[in-house]
C-alpha cells in the first residue's frame, strides 16, 4: 500500500518551484513528507497527472526500492526523487537515461561540494568507493505511450550509520554527502543543480542522438575499462575483461578466446 503524507510546510516545493521556474523539467512538483516509494507513486500516477517532467519527492520513504526488488533505505535528510519522462526515443535507449542520471549527479555533487565521485556499473555513484547514490530506471509502456521514471536515491544529509547498520554484510558500504563534505548541503539548491544537469543531457541527447557523448562522460568518471567482469546468463557464467561500452550502451567484453561479447546493460554482471 502506498502511504502518503503531503508535506505540510510547503517550503521545499515552493523554493524548488521558484528555482526551476524556467526549466523544462519540474513544471509539476509533488513533495511529500512520507511516502512508501516515490518510484511506485510515479509509476501508478494516472496518465493525465504523469506529464513529462513531473517530479515527485518524499522527505522519507517507508518502502524505498532499489534494483531487482532490493530495498532502499530512505531516512529523512536524503534526496528521494523520481522524475517522469515521456521520451521520444526508443525503449532500447533507456540505458542512456541511467547514464544521464549518473553523470548529472556526479557533476552536481562536484559543483556543490567540489567532491569527485566515481561511477559504478550500472547505476551507482560512489565517493571514496562508498555508495552515495543509486539510480533506478523503470519503463512503462501503455498503448504506445512510453513513460520512463528515473528514481534517484541520494544520501545527502544523513548519518551513514542509519544505512550501514541495516545493510547485509556483502553490500558495498554507504556514505552520505554530509559525511564527506563535513556539513549539511542545501538540499533545494542541490536538487535544482541535479535537475538542470539532467535536463541539459536529456535534451542534448534528444536533439543530437549522439549517444557516445554521454557514454564517454560516464566512462571518464568510472574505472570500468580493464576490469574483469562476470556475467550470469541463465545457467551460464561468462568471465571476461571489459574493453569498452558500445554506442547502444552494452558492455563489450573480451573473452578468453579473444572474441568480443556484447552484454546488455540489464544483464546480471559483477566485477572482481
Ligand atoms: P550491484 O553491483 O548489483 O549494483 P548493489 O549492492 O549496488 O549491487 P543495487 O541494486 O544497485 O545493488 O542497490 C541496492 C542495494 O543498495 C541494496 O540491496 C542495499 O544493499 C544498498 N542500499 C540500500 N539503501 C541504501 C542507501 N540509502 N545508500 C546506499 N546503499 C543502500
Ligand atoms: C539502486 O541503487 O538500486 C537504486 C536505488 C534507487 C532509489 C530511489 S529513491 C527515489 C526512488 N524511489 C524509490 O523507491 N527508489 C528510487
Amino acid at each position: 500500500m502506498i502511504k502518503l503524507t503531503r508535506a505540510n510546510e510547503p517550503d521545499f516545493k515552493t523554493e524548488l518551484g521558484i528555482l526551476l521556474k524556467s526549466n523544462r523539467l519540474g513544471k509539476s512538483i509533488h513533495v511529500f513528507d512520507e511516502l512508501d516509494s516515490t518510484q511506485d507513486y510515479a509509476n501508478t500516477l494516472p496518465n493525465i497527472e504523469s506529464m513529462h517532467g513531473t517530479i515527485i519527492i518524499a522527505n522519507r520513504q517507508n518502502m524505498g526500492k532499489g534494483r531487482i526488488g532490493r530495498s532502499w533505505i530512505s531516512p529523512k535528510g536524503g534526496l528521494w526523487m523520481s522524475i517522469i519522462f515521456r521520451p521520444k526515443f526508443s525503449v532500447n535507449s533507456i540505458i542512456f537515461t541511467q547514464f544521464i542520471g549518473a553523470v548529472a549527479i556526479a557533476e552536481a555533487i562536484m559543483e556543490v561540494t567540489k567532491i569527485r565521485c566515481t561511477l559504478k556499473w550500472p547505476n551507482d555513484v560512489l565517493i571514496n568507493e562508498k555508495k552515495v547514490c543509486g539510480i533506478l530506471v523503470d519503463v512503462n509502456v501503455q498503448n504506445n505511450n512510453k513513460i520512463i521514471v528515473m528514481g534517484i536515491g541520494l544520501n545527502a544529509n544523513i548519518a551513514t550509520s542509519l544505512v550501514n547498520d541495516n545493510l547485509t554484510d556483502n553490500s558495498i558500504k554507504a556514505t552520505s554527502l554530509s559525511k564527506e563534505y563535513g556539513t549539511d548541503v542545501d538540499l533545494v539548491h542541490l536538487t535544482k543543480v541535479i535537475v538542470d544537469r539532467i535536463e541539459y543531457y536529456y535534451y542534448d541527447l534528444l536533439s543530437t542522438g549522439k549517444t557516445l557523448e554521454i557514454i564517454n562522460l560516464w566512462k571518464k568518471n568510472s574505472d570500468i575499462i580493464g576490469q574483469e567482469a562476470i556475467v550470469y546468463d541463465g545457467n551460464e557464467t561468462i568471465v571476461g575483461q571489459v574493453v569498452d561500452i558500445d554506442k547502444d550502451g552494452s558492455l563489450l567484453m573480451k573473452l578468453g578466446d579473444a572474441s568480443i561479447k556484447s552484454v546488455k546493460y540489464y544483464s546480471n554482471v559483477s566485477f572482481r
